[in-house]
């Protein structure tokens, strides 16, 4: 008997996620003989029952598409009341043999749970923001860190010509991964990142000493989940835009660069402004490493259904595809390597 697969994409949407959705459908019939049902809006789409069937047209065109054709959510079945129970008979109703849930460690959480409540579930990485235990990158953040690289490049120009200092903001929640990446290859003067706290003085110090240089104008990239440190003006708080929780109990984060750029006016003297990248990271089409890692990701995450290898996730290490258990990939964050930081902190000033 054919197998069913079940496919859907939660959290916030990723460059790549289209070129996941393909190699699922792709690889689960052409190679297997399947039937592949797409679930719509994440797991509120397996609560509701907004499924339906995906065909090789379905998928025709979408590779390069930012975005994701499923639609997603941040719905987290456990805070809605019977979330679990209607998925199970979803997934009975549907008559489907496997889940391939694509997400963060929001959605691979949910995905974790129900394969400990019985739902056959394999897990594929995927956030710009790099930080899922177990797998050395996931698709999505080589496009952010181009599009935030790219995004420094321009806004050097106006530094230079305006002999200003330029805090770009960017992603990443609690892990400084674009940051740093960004940072490197855009040349930034400093980069401030979640897992250091911001010394304030010492970041106005660099810049002082680059006037001094006669480099009359600096970058300085700044995560959004960075706090200052202890005692420096925001008593080591992030600063977020909405201390609302959503349902995995996040809150909303944004402001660090216009107060980081506040603070460096006031105490440098040196015109300052900001530039927040926001949702440009997550937009449009994906770099050619984030459609092939998605690409490997769906194929070996429909091999795992076959091989019946359910609680796992699709990974990637070093070179190689690999499965590791969900419970591992969830157990934790996967913050920034102080060894790139430190790279990174050689080219400050
Ligand atoms: O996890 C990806 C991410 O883009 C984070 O970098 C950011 O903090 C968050 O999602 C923003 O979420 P939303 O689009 O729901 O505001």
């Amino acid at each position: 008997m054919s197998v069913r697969i079940g496919i859907l994409t939660g959290g916030g949407d990723c460059p790549g996620l289209n070129a996941v959705i393909r190699a699922v459908v792709r690889t689960t019939i052409q190679v297997h003989g399947g039937r592949v049902f797409g679930i719509r809006k994440g797991w509120s789409g397996l609560i509701s029952g907004e499924v339906q069937e995906m065909l090789l047209h379905t998928v025709s065109g979408i590779l390069p598409k930012g975005g994701t054709i499923l639609g997603t959510s941040r719905t987290n079945p456990f805070k809605v009341p019977e979330g679990l129970s209607k998925i199970q008979e979803n997934f009975k109703d549907f008559r489907l043999d496997a889940l391939v849930a694509v997400g963060g460690e929001d959605t691979l959480g949910v995905a974790d749970k129900l394969h400990h409540h019985g739902i056959p579930v394999v897990g594929v990485p995927k956030t710009i923001d790099n930080d899922l235990l177990g797998t050395d990158f996931t698709f999505g953040f080589d496009t952010a860190v181009n599009i935030a690289a790219d995004a420094i490049d321009r806004l050097h120009t106006t530094a230079e010509s305006h002999n200003r200092v330029i805090v770009v903001e960017v992603m990443g929640r609690h892990a400084g991964w674009i940051a740093v990446h960004a940072g490197i290859a855009g040349g930034a003067d400093v980069v401030l990142i979640p897992e250091v706290p911001i010394d304030v003085g010492e970041v106005c110090e660099v810049i002082r000493q680059r006037h001094k240089k006669g480099k009359d104008f600096s970058i300085v990239v700044v995560a959004e989940g960075a706090k200052f440190m202890e005692g420096s003006g925001a008593n080591g708080e992030m600063i977020v835009q909405d201390e609302k929780l959503d349902a995995f109990g996040h809150v909303r984060l944004g402001g660090i660069g216009s107060v980081l750029a506040q603070v460096i006016e006031k105490r440098t003297g040196f015109e300052t402004r900001y530039s927040v990248l926001g949702h440009i990271q997550r937009g449009g089409t994906p770099t050619a490493f984030d459609r092939v890692l998605a690409t490997r990701f769906g194929v070996a995450a429909v091999d795992l259904v076959v091989k019946k290898e359910f609680g796992k996730m699709v990974s990637l290490h070093g070179n190689r595809i690999r499965a590791i258990p969900l419970a591992e990939a969830v157990s934790g964050q996967k913050t920034v390597d102080m060894e790139l930081y430190d790279i990174a902190k050689i080219f400050f000033g």
